[in-house]
């Protein structure tokens, strides 16, 4: 998959902005649109955020606006985690040509996209229901997406319940829908994505180089790491870098395959095995502090001076 052209679905969200940052340094190349979500904050503020954050990292890339809720319409955003406005009240230190957001047929535009490209890995870090979607409007898309890799659920553990996460739990219909419908998911759950989390000395070690790109950093993940304490997390967690760096270094993960399915009921949003199929690469274990390095390091990018 290593060259693969990647569409990339997302509602920053902080630990999505450092995700950003992470596509961004190690193959900037690959990605070739960004589809914003509601999910963390409001699609408008998603966008903009996508936006703000393509500037930032210099970046030519689409940014096109996505879903605005779920067809069920009952999600709750997560501004405790990540500030009213969605990115930590980031306030950037000049104007930016923040460049446009397209608007309209989002499905459509994103239809054609990936129909140009013949294959693609499709990388969701926020709720399935662009993906649910596609898939449901455009079938011809099905085969041309080599695999999904999805920030999402949790096997005993949940983070807006006991038993759900939050982008499953945003749209469980949706994630039921998708986990069913596509041969290849690389599913990345809380159970990893929960000890991929920097203290703050990592913070202020890793954003000590004098660029804008470090400075608006520290700024957020400190907010992040205040907000996910108190939230009972173990420090600023980057659940999001973590599914895009199985995209980018999968040999850091340890994985078993199984299938998946998802509680539409009593238990909303829970994600479960289903040893009937076995499309989902499911990682058991992670080489965290790889993981911690390779974020790291690409927000300090010592050669790109941005
Ligand atoms: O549960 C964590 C996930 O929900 C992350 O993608 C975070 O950005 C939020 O969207
Ligand atoms: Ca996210």
């Amino acid at each position: 998959m290593e060259n693969c052209p990647i569409i990339l679905d997302t509602d920053p969200g902080i630990d999505d902005a450092v995700a950003l940052a992470v596509l961004n340094y190690y193959c900037p190349e690959r990605v070739r649109l960004i589809l914003t979500s509601y999910g963390n904050i409001s699609v408008e503020k998603t966008t903009r955020n996508a936006q703000t954050l393509r500037a930032l990292l210099g970046w030519e890339v689409p940014v096109v606006k996505g879903s605005v809720r779920p067809e069920n319409n009952r999600y709750e955003e997560a501004a405790h985690i990540h500030g009213a406005d969605g990115l930590g009240g980031l306030r950037l230190e000049a104007p930016m040509e923040l460049g446009e957001a397209e608007d309209g047929d989002f499905l459509q535009r994103v239809r054609d996209r990936i129909c140009t490209l013949g294959l693609v890995e499709y990388i969701t870090l926020g709720p399935l229901t662009n993906l649910a979607a596609l898939l449901r409007r455009f079938p011809e898309v099905r085969p041309c997406i080599a695999r999904v890799v999805c920030m999402g659920g949790g096997f005993g553990v949940g983070n807006v319940t006991q038993w759900a996460e939050f982008n499953i739990h945003c749209d469980a219909e949706s994630a039921d829908f998708v986990f069913a419908e596509l041969p290849e998911i690389a599913l990345i759950p809380l159970n990893i994505t929960n000890k991929v989390a920097f203290d703050l000395e990592q913070i202020a070690e890793m954003t000590q180089p004098d660029t804008p790109l470090c400075r608006a950093m520290g700024q957020i993940l400190r907010m992040n790491y205040h907000a996910c304490v108190n939230y009972g997390e173990k420090g600023s967690t980057m659940h999001d870098s973590a599914a895009v760096l199985y995209a980018i270094f999968p040999e850091l993960f340890e994985t078993e395959r199984c299938g998946v399915r998802v509680d539409c009921g009593e238990r909303y949003g829970e994600t479960l095995r289903e040893e009937s199929r076995r499309n989902v690469i499911l990682p058991r274990e992670a080489q965290i502090s790889a993981l911690l390095e390779r974020i790291a390091e690409a927000i300090r990018r010592p050669e790109k001076n941005f």
